[in-house]
C-alpha cells in the first residue's frame, strides 16, 4: 500500500504539471480526490490493513492526502495567476514617462463663465443655480409671460408629457407642465422666492430651444443671468455694471449700447450690443449680446415683492456668443463636437 500511495503520487504530480486549465484541474481532482477516485479507492483498502499497521498506514495515508490536496492547491494558485496575467495583458513599466498629452485644458465656454462669474464677484454677485428642467411658472408665468406668449409655444419650447415628474424639480403649482429651460431668467424667480431683498446674483447655465443647428444656432446653449434688487435702483446702475463687466472680459476700449427692445419682465427694456473692435476677427461695430432691463413690477408682485419698495435690473446674455466674439469663433457648432484641436487653441487654465 505504501508502494501504491507514492506511485500514485507521483503519477499525479507528473499529470498535474500538464495542466492548464480549470475544467481539465477539476477532470484530475474526480480521478483522484473524488467519490470513485484512485486515491478515494486506496484509503477505502484502509480497513484490509492489520490492525498493528494500522496506525503507522493512518499517518502515511493522511500525509499523502495532505501532498495531494498541496498539489491541487499549487495548481490551482498557478491557473489563477495565468487568468490574472491574461486579463492584465503585457506588463507595463510604471517608470516610463506617460504616453497621454499632459494635463488638460478647460473648455472655452468653462473659461468665459468662470471669468464673468469672476467679474461680478469682485462687485458683490453671488453666483445662485437653478434646475434646467423647469416648470411654466417659473421660466413664463412668474416673468409676466402670458399663456399665449410666443415663447411658450410648443414650436419654440421642449415640454414634457404630462405624467412626467421630477421629484428634485419643485413646482409651484400642483400639476404645472415641466419643460427645459429656455433661458435663465427662471433663476431670478427661485431666487427671489428663497427670501427678501437686496439681492445680487450671477446665474450661469444650460438653455434649452427648439432650434435646429446652424452656425449661429443650437438647441442647448447657455447663458448668464444677472438679477440686482435693492432701493432706488436705476438704467444708470445697469448701464454702469454692463461697461464694467464687458470692459473687464474684452479689455479697455469695449464699449456698450442699449436699444429699446419688449421683454415681459423689463420696463423699461433694452437689448445690449457691444463694440470691441479691437479684437481680432470683429468685422461688425455692434454686435449683439444679451437683453437687459429694469425689473418689471408685476415680476415683484409674483415673488411677493412690494413694488413701491423695491426696485431692480436684471440682464441675460449668451456665454456662447461672448466667447465666439473674445476667440474670432464663426461657428457655434465648434464648441460641442468634442474636438480636441479647439481645447488645444482656444482651451485654458483657471
Ligand atoms: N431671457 C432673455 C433671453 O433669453 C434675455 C434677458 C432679457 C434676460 C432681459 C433678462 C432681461 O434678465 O432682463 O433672450
Amino acid at each position: 500500500m505504501q508502494e501504491q500511495l507514492s506511485s500514485l503520487l507521483t503519477k499525479a504530480s507528473a499529470e498535474l504539471q500538464s495542466i492548464r486549465t480549470r475544467p481539465e484541474l477539476e477532470g484530475a481532482k474526480a480521478r483522484y480526490v473524488g467519490p470513485n477516485g484512485e486515491f478515494t479507492a486506496l484509503m477505502k483498502q484502509m480497513g484490509s490493513v492489520a490492525k498493528e499497521l494500522r496506525p503507522a498506514m493512518g499517518k502515511l495515508v493522511n500525509e499523502s492526502k495532505g501532498r495531494l490536496q498541496a498539489l491541487l492547491d499549487a495548481k490551482l494558485r498557478q491557473i489563477e495567476e495565468s487568468e490574472l496575467a491574461a486579463r492584465l495583458g503585457p506588463p507595463i513599466d510604471p517608470t516610463l514617462p506617460s504616453p497621454d498629452l499632459g494635463p488638460g485644458t478647460f473648455h472655452p465656454l468653462t473659461l468665459v463663465r468662470e471669468e464673468v462669474c469672476r467679474i461680478l464677484r469682485k462687485v458683490g454677485f453671488v453666483v445662485a443655480d437653478g434646475p434646467e428642467v423647469e416648470t411654466e411658472f417659473y421660466c413664463f408665468d412668474a416673468l409676466n409671460t402670458p399663456p399665449d406668449h410666443p415663447a411658450r409655444d410648443p414650436q419654440d419650447t421642449f415640454y414634457f408629457p404630462p405624467a412626467a415628474q421630477f421629484g428634485n424639480v419643485s413646482r409651484h403649482r400642483p400639476g404645472e407642465r415641466y419643460l427645459l429651460r429656455t433661458h435663465t431668467s427662471s433663476v431670478q424667480v427661485r431666487t427671489m422666492l428663497k427670501g427678501p431683498p437686496p439681492i445680487r446674483i450671477v446665474s450661469p447655465g444650460r438653455v434649452y430651444r427648439r432650434d435646429t443647428s446652424d452656425a449661429s444656432h443650437s438647441a442647448n446653449f447657455h447663458q448668464i443671468e444677472c438679477l440686482y434688487v435693492d432701493r432706488n435702483v436705476t438704467v444708470r446702475d445697469l448701464k454702469a455694471l454692463l461697461d464694467y463687466l464687458f470692459e473687464a472680459l474684452m479689455g479697455p476700449g469695449t464699449k456698450t449700447r442699449f436699444r429699446p427692445h419688449y421683454f415681459g419682465y423689463t420696463e423699461p427694456s433694452f437689448e445690449v450690443d457691444l463694440s470691441a473692435k479691437h479684437l481680432p476677427k470683429v468685422n461688425k461695430e455692434w454686435i449683439e449680446i444679451g437683453g437687459c432691463g429694469i425689473v418689471d413690477p408685476e415680476v415683484f408682485r409674483a415673488v411677493g415683492y412690494d413694488p413701491e419698495v423695491w426696485t431692480g435690473y436684471a440682464f441675460g446674455m449668451g456665454i456662447e456668443r461672448l466667447a465666439m466674439t473674445l476667440y474670432g469663433i464663426d461657428d457655434i457648432r465648434v464648441f460641442y463636437q468634442n474636438d480636441l484641436r479647439l481645447l488645444r487653441q482656444f482651451g485654458g487654465a483657471i
